[in-house]
C-alpha cells in the first residue's frame, strides 16, 4: 500500500473536520455577510475533502491484493512446437513488455502512468521474477489479471487474455522460461495519490477477471469465423478498434478506425499486406506507434491473419446497425 496515499486519506478527513468545525464557528461569531461566506466556504470545503478521502479509500480498498485468487493448475509442457507458439504470441507482448519492442520481453521502459507514478511492464525473463515463480502462477497473471505477488494488475490488458485457451497460455510460458536471462529489474510499482482518486473513482479500471475455474479448450480452426474471433479477441484488437470493430472515438489509448468495411472490401491479400507492410491498399502509411502492426505482423500466420478478416467481415458494418 501507498503510505503516502494513506496519509492523505488522513489528511483530508482532518481537513474535512477543521471546515465543518470552522463552519459552525463562523455561522455563530461573525457578522451576517461574514457568516455566509465561512459558511459557504467552510462547507464546500469540507464536503470536497470528505469526498476525497472516500474515493480514496475506495481506491485503496479496490488496490487491495487478490492472492485468494485460485492458482490456476495448467501444465506446461516444453515441447519444440509449444515454444514456438509461445514465440509468435509473445510477439504481442513486446511492444510493452521489451526495451526494444522485440522478444526477448526484458522489461518495458515507457512509464504508463507518467506524472501519476510509476509502472513499467516488468521483466518476463528467467532473470526476473519468473524463475522463482510457478507456471499457475504466470498463467494467472495473464489470463486474471493478479500479479505474482496477489497484486492487481493495471494497464495490462487481461480483460482480452482472459479467453484465451489453456494450450496457449502454456505455449507462452513455455517460452517464456526459454528466454535469455537478462536481469534488469524495472521500477518498482508507485501509485500516486491522483491514480488511486481515479481508480476509486471507477475512472481507470483494474486489469483483475473472474477465476478460470474450468479449462479453456482451443479454438476450432476448421471454422474461419470462430478461430478469427478468438484471435481477434486475445489480440485485443477492440481496445483500439472499439467493441464491435466499428472504430472508437476518444477514451483511453488509441482511436482506431472501423475494420468491418475494410475487411469485408479488401481481398485477403491487401489484408494480409496492410499488416505484414503497415501499408493500406490506398498507400496510407500505418503508424506503429498507434497501430502495432509490426508486432501483429509477427505474431500472426497468414492463415490467422485470414482468420481475422473473415470474422471482422461477418460483423455488422456501420451502415447496418
Ligand atoms: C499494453 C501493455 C501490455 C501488454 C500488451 C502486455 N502487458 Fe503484461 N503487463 C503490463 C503492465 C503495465 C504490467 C504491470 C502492471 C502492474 O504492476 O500493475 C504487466 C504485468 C504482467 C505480468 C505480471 C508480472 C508480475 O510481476 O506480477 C505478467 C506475467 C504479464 N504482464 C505478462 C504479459 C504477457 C504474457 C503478455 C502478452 C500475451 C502481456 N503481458 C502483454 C503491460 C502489458
Ligand atoms: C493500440 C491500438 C490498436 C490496436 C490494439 C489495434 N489497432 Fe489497428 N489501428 C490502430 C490505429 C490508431 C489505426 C490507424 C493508424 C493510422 O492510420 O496511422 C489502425 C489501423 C488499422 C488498419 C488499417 C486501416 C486503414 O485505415 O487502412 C487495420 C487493417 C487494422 N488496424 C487492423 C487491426 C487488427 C486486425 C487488430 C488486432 C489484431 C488491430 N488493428 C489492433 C490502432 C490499433
Amino acid at each position: 500500500m501507498n503510505m503516502s496515499v494513506v496519509w492523505l486519506v488522513v489528511a483530508a478527513a482532518a481537513l474535512a473536520g477543521v471546515a465543518a468545525w470552522a463552519m459552525r464557528r463562523a455561522w455563530r461569531v461573525a457578522q451576517p455577510w461574514g457568516r455566509w461566506i465561512g459558511a459557504i466556504v467552510g462547507g464546500v470545503v469540507a464536503v470536497a475533502a470528505a469526498l476525497a478521502a472516500v474515493v480514496l479509500v475506495i481506491g485503496l480498498y479496490r488496490l487491495r491484493s487478490r492472492d485468494d485468487h485460485p492458482i490456476s493448475d495448467i501444465e506446461v509442457e516444453a515441447s519444440a512446437s509449444a515454444i514456438d507458439r509461445g514465440a509468435h504470441l509473445a510477439e504481442a507482448c513486446a511492444g510493452c513488455h521489451s526495451s526494444t519492442g522485440d522478444p526477448p520481453l526484458d522489461g518495458g521502459e515507457d512509464d504508463f502512468l507518467e506524472d501519476l507514478g510509476d509502472l513499467y511492464p516488468p521483466n518476463l525473463t528467467p532473470g526476473g521474477s519468473l524463475a522463482d515463480r510457478s507456471d499457475g502462477r504466470i498463467a494467472r497473471a495473464i489470463r486474471e489479471g493478479v500479479g505474482f505477488d496477489g497484486r492487481p494488475l493495471i494497464i495490462m490488458p487481461s480483460a482480452f487474455f482472459h479467453s484465451m485457451s489453456d494450450e496457449d497460455v502454456a505455449a507462452i510460458i513455455a517460452y517464456l522460461r526459454t528466454q535469455p536471462e537478462i536481469d534488469d529489474e524495472v521500477p518498482e510499482r508507485v501509485i500516486g495519490p491522483m491514480a488511486t482518486l481515479f481508480i476509486g473513482a471507477g475512472m481507470f479500471p483494474l486489469a483483475v477477471q473472474d477465476p478460470i475455474e474450468e479449462e479453456i479448450d482451443p479454438p476450432d480452426t476448421d471454422s474461419p469465423k470462430k478461430w478469427g474471433k478468438y484471435l481477434t479477441t486475445i489480440m485485443a484488437c477492440a481496445e483500439c478498434h472499439g467493441e464491435d470493430l466499428q472504430g472508437k472515438d476518444g477514451g483511453n489509448g488509441p482511436s482506431g478506425p472501423d475494420l468491418t468495411v475494410y475487411a469485408e472490401e479488401w481481398t485477403a491479400e491487401e489484408w494480409r499486406d496492410t499488416i505484414r507492410t503497415g501499408v493500406d491498399p490506398t498507400d496510407n502509411e500505418l503508424d506503429p506507434d498507434e497501430m502495432p502492426w509490426e508486432d501483429y505482423s509477427a505474431a500472426l500466420s497468414d492463415d490467422e491473419l485470414e482468420a481475422i478478416q473473415a470474422y471482422i467481415a461477418g460483423l455488422p458494418t456501420p451502415d447496418e446497425d
